[in-house]
Order: C-alpha cells, then structure tokens, then sequence
C-alpha cells in the first residue's frame, strides 16, 4: 500500500479542508432581492416564500439596512404597484413616483453610499396583461415597441438612484437599447446587469404571487427554452457586444451547466439568480424535516459558486451572511 494516492489525505481534518477549499462563499458575493409593494403600512409575508415579504417602505428600509449590516454584495428592487395603477403599457415603470422608483429613492437615500442598489427593468409587474412587454394588435408582446418602454424606465430607475439596472425581460436588443438611452442622457456611470440566460421556468411560481403577477400563460416567445444550451452563448455574444457590465443566468440550480458555460466564455463578471421556486423547495423540505435547512442553502450557494457565479441573488442573502461572517 505504500506509494498509493490518497486523496483522503486531504479531507483528515477542518484545518486542511479549509486550506484546499476551491470555492469561497462570503457574504459579498450574495444579493438580496427585495419587494416594496404599493399602499402597504406593515410588511405583508408572502405565502409561498415563508420568511419573505412584500415592502412598506419603511420596512423595506429596515431590511435594507439589516442586509447592509450583515454585510451582503447588493440589493436588488422589485415594485408591487396596486392593481388598479396596471395598464397596457406598464405606465407607472417609469414615473418617477411610481412605487419601484420611489422604494430606489428611498434605498439610496438609507444606504446607497454603503451598498449596490440594483433595480428590475421589467414592465411585468406594471402592466395589466402580466407580459414583460407592450402587446401588438394579435396579442403577441410587440419586441421593438418594448424597447422604447425599456428606455423610459431605465430613465426614471438611474435618476431614482440606482446603480445597475437588471434587465429581465428578455426582448432582442434591449441592453443596447437601454445602454444607448443612457448614454443619451448622460447616465454614463449607470451599469447594466444583463439577465443574458433567462429560461422559461416552472421555478418562478412563488415569484408571480410575490409581486401580484397578472400574467395569463406562460413567456415562452421571449424567455429561452429549457431544452436548449448553445443558445446561451449566443445570448451571452449579443449582450457583451451590447453593453452589457454584468451577465447573468436564471434560474440557477437547474441550469448550472449553463453557468458553468458562460462562465467560461464571459469576459465580464457572471451572476447567477436562485429563484424563487428554488428558495420555496428548500424551505419546504427543511420545514418537513427531510432536509438540514442551513447546510442545504449553504450547500447550494457554494454550488452556485462553483458553477462560475461571481455572485448570487438570492432571498437568503441576509441570513446566510450572518452565518458566514
Ligand atoms: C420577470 C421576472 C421573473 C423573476 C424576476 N423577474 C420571472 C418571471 O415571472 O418570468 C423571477 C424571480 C424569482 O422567481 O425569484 N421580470
């Protein structure tokens, strides 16, 4: 037996397993995304993400500043307006004070010089038809009216405060589109958190009830399909030479191989977004008692990371920061 490897060498005790871990988890790495809903007084859990809730604005605060303390790398905003401001063209996005653009106010003023404020360049929450754009007359999501939406609302979100704007609703062209608006304006410092992969996703479910989704059927003309990986790249391709200062893939856990792949290829830093679903199974196991909750999120951030993440969104973020640092 002499002269055999042994790997098991290096697994003997804490000590040497920490001096040959390859992957890091620290709570710099890990973003919080946050809901502040329209006409709320209290903070309102959300059922089917137990342990998060939708904002009043100044819980939404409080959380922030929580958050900031425990040391996360960023916040990033979703606004819940009230269901009578939805409209066909999800008006309220870029009125400055629509509830997303006040809740950035409200974030930058409370801790923007300690933290980054992050926002969802997306219409699906402000328009009456759930969809992530502007429909045309047949009712299929119009790609290059949506643009112009995205312009007035990437606008309103950087004169609101924010740092990286994360455009999600996966229309062609929308981070030049977005970046050039920008530009136009002089917003030159303000960065593009690019959703590059974005898949169709079952796991998204808890998401809608989050933010009071409207959306009937389901976003497959524009989010991509789950069968497909070559595809990513080619996303990945149109967003860099677009503009894009971030790039990321969501959902995480189901597409890790598609993290691992623009990792690969990215010559900007990678994010990866654990969604909703992702955060509702855990919870749910561990709540039964068929999981470890905390080794199970931490298991699953450090294979997050692993993939080629240099960051993850995730409705964690506050609570697994306290446990790393
Ligand atoms: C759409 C959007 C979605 C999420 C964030 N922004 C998904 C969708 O409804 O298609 C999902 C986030 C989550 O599930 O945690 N703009």
């Amino acid at each position: 037996m002499t002269g055999m490897d042994r790997p098991r060498r290096l697994r003997r005790t804490p000590a040497l397993r920490r001096l040959v871990a390859e992957t890091s988890l620290e709570p710099r790495q890990l973003v919080l995304p946050m809901f502040v809903a329209d006409g709320l007084d209290e903070p309102k859990e959300i059922s089917s993400l137990p342990g998060v809730a939708q904002h009043s604005m100044d819980s939404l605060r409080k959380a922030a500043v929580e958050a900031v303390a425990a040391g996360v790398g960023g916040l990033m905003l979703f606004g819940v307006p009230r269901p009578e401001d939805k409209d066909g063209i999800g008006s309220q996005a870029s009125e400055l004070d629509g509830i997303l653009n006040r809740g950035l106010r409200a974030l930058s003023e409370e801790v923007g010089d300690s933290t980054v404020i992050m926002a969802d360049t997306c219409l699906d929450e402000f328009t009456d038809h759930g969809h992530c754009g502007v429909l045309s007359a047949d009712g299929s999501v119009d790609n290059d009216a949506t643009l112009h939406r995205y312009v007035e609302m990437a606008l309103a979100q950087a004169a609101s405060g924010a740092d990286l704007l994360g455009t999600s609703g996966m229309m062609d062209g929308q981070v030049g589109a977005v970046r050039r608006g920008l530009d136009a304006a002089g917003r030159t410092d303000t960065g593009i958190l690019a959703y590059t992969a974005k898949y169709s996703s079952a796991f998204y479910g808890p998401f809608r009830e989050a933010v009071g989704s409207s959306l009937q059927g389901d976003r497959r003309t524009y989010q991509q399909d789950a069968a497909n990986r070559r595809e990513a790249l080619h996303e990945l391709e149109l967003d860099l030479a677009e503009g894009a200062d971030i790039v990321m893939v969501k959902p995480a856990m189901s597409y890790l191989d598609i993290l691992r792949d623009i990792a690969n290829e990215s010559t900007v830093p990678v994010a990866a977004y654990q969604i909703s679903g992702e955060y509702a199974m855990i919870s749910a196991a561990a709540e039964r008692g068929w999981i470890d909750r905390r080794g199970a999120i931490l298991e699953s951030l450090l294979g997050i990371r692993r993939a080629g993440a240099d960051f993850v969104l995730t409705y964690w973020a506050t609570e697994a920061s306290h446990w790393l640092s």
